[in-house]
């Protein structure tokens, strides 16, 4: 959370209320972790952060807690804006660019985002493996381009996602999975699909570590069970003919447990 009014598309509600934690705060609460002996993690994840000394303090404590467990998997979702506009302060944006990526195992910008992050346009498919590629060089080994305006070969009906995730194999040498993701779109705007999908793929990467097309399906099956079930609910509850508004498209995140948990695959990635 953070002190100003956040823009609309950001919060997803008309009002917001409550406090920003600050950097202090977290070092303090921090401090009870570790005066417990419970700093002792396996996945970290962080997403929409609005304060560089915030964002400070949580690479100091990934760090940290990476001395601790090497095996530590920092998930990022470098949240910092959507569409062609920032919806964080701009002085974020060298944080992420010069300390934070460079920690991160995981990496989940959207395509605006990843411009931001690489100075970068792009307009191409091969524009976006390229800026892939240099985020690799920044840190993570994994990169999921989250979502994109690029067109899908099956016709703009679908949203395209690609990942991309540095492996060594088992005689030492590099490779590289690249991959596409297309799902159909829906006329509606969700708030937390964002998290979501950052929050399914941290958990079907400890499945699928060295498997980002399996992790990346299910992730987006995820998705789509989550979407649907929303937008026929909403649409039952806004009545005929009428838009949904935003109350009613909720996500059925308790509702749509058993497909998080275990979801039939919809949707097949392509590998590039
Ligand atoms: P972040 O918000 O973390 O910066 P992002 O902008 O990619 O990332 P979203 O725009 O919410 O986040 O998209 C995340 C995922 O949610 C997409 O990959 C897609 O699976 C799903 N999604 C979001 N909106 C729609 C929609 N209108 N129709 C279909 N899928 C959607
Ligand atoms: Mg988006
Ligand atoms: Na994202
Ligand atoms: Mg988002």
């Amino acid at each position: 959370l953070h002190k100003q009014q956040p823009p609309l598309k950001i919060a997803g509600y008309a009002h917001w209320k409550g406090q920003v934690l600050t950097a202090e705060e977290l070092n303090v609460l921090y401090e009870g972790i570790k005066l417990n002996n419970v700093n002792h993690y396996d996945y970290i994840l962080t997403g929409y952060t609005r304060d560089t000394s915030f964002l400070e303090t949580v690479v100091d404590i990934v760090q940290e807690l990476k001395r601790l467990n090497p095996k530590l998997v920092y998930v990022c979702d470098p949240v910092m804006g959507d569409q062609g506009s920032m919806y964080v302060p701009e002085n974020i944006l060298p944080v992420y660019k010069d300390k934070v990526v460079a920690v991160a195992d995981i990496l989940t910008p959207n395509q605006f985002e990843a411009e931001l992050l690489t100075g970068r346009t792009i307009s191409t498919e091969k524009d976006a493996l390229d800026v892939m590629e240099l985020l690799h060089q920044m840190g993570p080994d994994t990169v999921v381009l989250t979502s994109t305006d690029l067109t899908s070969p099956h016709g703009d009906q679908f949203l395209v996602a690609l990942g991309s995730q540095k492996m060594v194999r088992t005689d030492g040498s590099k490779s590289t999975q690249k991959i596409r993701i297309e799902m159909p779109k829906v006329d509606a705007v969700f708030v937390g699909t964002g998290d979501l999908f950052t929050a399914m793929l941290l958990a079907w990467s400890h499945h699928h570590p060295n498997d980002l097309k399996a992790a990346c399906e299910k992730t987006v099956s995820v998705l789509h069970h989550v979407i649907k079930r929303t937008i026929t609910y909403a649409n039952e509850m806004a009545g005929p003919g009428k838009r949904p508004n935003p109350a009613q498209l909720e996500l059925r995140m308790v509702q749509s447990k058993k497909d998080i948990e275990d979801p039939d695959i919809v949707v097949e990635a392509t590998i590039l």
